[in-house]
């Protein structure tokens, strides 16, 4: 089906994991293993190891492990092939033809064919605007707009002429099918017409970060609904995934990114030589997106324009920022309605001591909080300072909260101790503040829960003497996640017949487990138990059994923290949640030792 095992492992032996994943994520060394902030989820303190001797990777944090090559797979988002491919190019190892499944090859070729047919649409669209009269006026509207010529060629912008399938006709001639600019969403057939999807519009097309041609942002000139038209998702386009310019940003020297709203946002900011700008695509700001900015920089400037809707975007983004281990800052402009507009009235100099003076989160919502409540009377300084407690309450490291209770309380004017009292008050009754957007989405939750007792069980068969450490704190039913289907209780089975086992100072074998499965889809899943490694050492192995166990636990405190507190709750469902939340505290440090 796909290329030999031998190749495969022979790319494997080739790539250095340590120097590949370098590329990604600041490693330190630790005794044998590398440690560095996992690139996969968002956290502070590095739990992400690579094992230099196994050459695999494996975070303690979010239980994410594999070999150079689903790494890599990882991080370009490329399939098995194309990230086996480029891995052997870098190793100097030769591919022998790809045995690739049919479908496989079907999937390249079309992401391929996507590729180049945006490509072939940019430069069609670029020829429009530099060297046709139709395209006169949208080169004057970008003259006015004080964009030059170099920078529309660096960032490739067009124009989509008034013709209605003037792109069709061109791509035609190129060879390309009309199913293919339906795919790349280029043309709309209705009714058995074909008409292009922009027309009319000053074009900016869409790069992914490693400088494909993905999708097309379209401007009107003058007026006209909607303002800019973009590109709907497609194979190739997935607007959580992608920034605007990040091709350009990735490369820029300057220490932090600046997070911009708009597409000539980020054009005037790399024009006045801030290449390190970027902006979401016409959405809101995406934990994917924060990774992806996290991969080249640990500082960011989130700039938002001065309106409410600006306002209430940076305050959003902010903590999904935060969550990708980016360091925050918060840039308002002044005198302006967006950077574009700024930088019309003000020097490039003017713009960077706006970003030297940038304000950190906690200094922004006093701002926005002293804007809403403004009135100068007590009720309204009592509303800015519960707004801050609560702000303040969700900064978890207790070193950085007490700082900032103590310099909010001074701007504020109010004793350093009530305000502290106010804010532990708040985080007492909310329990362990998750500042994870409810957005966050289910599905990855879902994930995480079944990797870590996939891990909790692999780990176990492997070796089965730590079985008596490990019932102590779960029970065979912990490892059927809440809520999950019925088709994970043969997880629970295997845990039984592990401890039953132990119980009788037997060894489980592999096959005998395999046929707790009542079906093969169930051995499957059995099966796919073995394959996680167990770790060498036995501080890692440890640390990544605490880990697992504490995942679990939580997972079965919050199921019943959520039954209780989901009907009319008595004083005793109080009492118990009080204590739930209490066992959740103490879970944070739980750590078990290994004799
Ligand atoms: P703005 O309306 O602030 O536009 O929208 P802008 O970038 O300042 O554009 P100019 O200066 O008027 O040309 C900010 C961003 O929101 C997205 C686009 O990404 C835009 O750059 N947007 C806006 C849309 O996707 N569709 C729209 O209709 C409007
Ligand atoms: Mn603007």
């Amino acid at each position: 089906m796909y290329y030999p095992d031998e190749v495969i492992q022979e790319v494997r032996e080739r790539t250095d994991i340590v120097s590949l994943v370098s590329g990604y994520v600041s490693l330190q060394k630790k005794g044998s293993n590398y440690f560095g902030c996992c690139p996969f989820h968002n956290e502070k303190t590095p739990s992400f190891s690579v094992n230099t001797k196994e050459q695999f990777f494996y975070c303690f944090g979010c239980h994410k492990g594999g070999n150079a090559v689903t790494f890599f797979m990882e991080m370009e988002n490329l399939t098995f092939p194309e990230a086996l491919k480029e891995l052997a190019d870098r190793a100097g190892v030769t591919l022998p033809q790809a045995e690739l499944s049919e479908q496989e090859k079907r999937r390249i070729e079309e992401r391929t064919r996507l590729y180049d047919l945006n490509k072939e649409a940019a430069r069609y669209f670029y020829y429009q605007l530099t060297r046709t009269d139709q395209g006169a006026r949208a080169r004057e509207y970008l003259k006015d707009r004080g964009v030059s010529e170099e920078y529309m060629r660096r960032f490739g912008l067009g124009y989509a002429g008034i013709g209605r399938n003037t792109l069709y006709n061109y791509l035609s001639s190129k060879g390309y099918k009309t199913e293919e600019m339906e795919k790349a969403r280029l043309i709309t057939v209705r009714n058995g017409k074909i008409y292009d999807y922009f027309f009319n519009r000053l074009m900016f097309p869409i790069f992914n970060s490693a400088g494909q041609a993905i999708a097309f942002g379209g401007r009107v000139m003058g007026s006209g609904e909607p303002k800019y038209l973009n590109s709907p998702e497609t194979e190739v386009f997935n607007k959580r995934r992608n920034l605007y310019a990040m091709q350009f940003a990735k490369k820029s020297r300057r220490k932090e990114a600046l997070m911009v709203e708009g597409y000539m946002d980020v054009l005037s900011l790399h024009q006045a030589g801030f290449d390190n700008a970027v902006a979401s695509l016409g959405t809101a700001l995406t934990q994917e997106q924060a990774l992806l900015i996290k991969r080249f920089y640990n500082d960011i400037v989130l700039i938002y324009d001065s309106d409410r809707a600006g306002t209430q975007a940076a305050r959003r983004g902010i903590p999904i920022l935060e969550q990708a281990g980016l360091r925050v800052r918060v840039l308002r402009v002044p005198d302006a309605k967006d950077p574009d507009e700024y930088l019309k009235k003000h020097s490039p100099e003017d713009f960077q001591a706006l970003i030297d003076n940038a304000m950190n989160p906690i200094d922004f919502e006093m701002l926005v909080l002293r804007e809403e409540h403004k009135g100068g009377s007590a009720e309204d300084k009592v509303e800015t300072v519960k707004g801050m407690a609560q702000r303040l309450a969700e900064i978890d490291n207790d070193l950085e909260r007490q700082i900032h209770i103590q310099d909010t309380a001074e701007k504020l004017g109010v004793s350093a101790e009530a305000l502290r009292k106010e804010v532990e008050e708040i985080r007492r009754t909310t329990g362990i503040l998750d500042r994870r957007p409810a957005s966050d989405n289910a599905a990855q939750g879902r994930e995480e829960k079944i990797t870590a007792r996939t891990q909790l069980l692999s780990i176990l068969i492997q070796d089965q003497s730590l079985v008596p450490i490990v019932r102590k704190y779960i029970e065979p039913a912990d490892l059927k996640p809440p809520g999950a289907s019925e088709e994970l209780e043969v997880f629970v089975r295997v845990a039984q017949a592990l401890y039953r086992g132990s119980e009788e100072g037997r060894t489980i074998l592999a096959a005998d487990l395999i046929s707790q499965g009542a079906d093969a889809k169930d051995q499957e899943r059995i099966t796919s138990l073995l394959q996680y490694p167990r770790p060498e050492s036995k501080e890692d192995l440890e640390k990544l059994l605490s880990d697992v166990i504490r995942k679990v636990r939580l997972d079965s405190l919050e199921a019943r923290l959520e039954a209780l507190s989901s009907g009319e709750s008595t004083n005793e469902d109080l009492a118990a949640m009080q204590g739930i939340i209490i066992e959740k505290r103490k879970l944070q440090n739980f750590m078990i030792h290994i004799p």
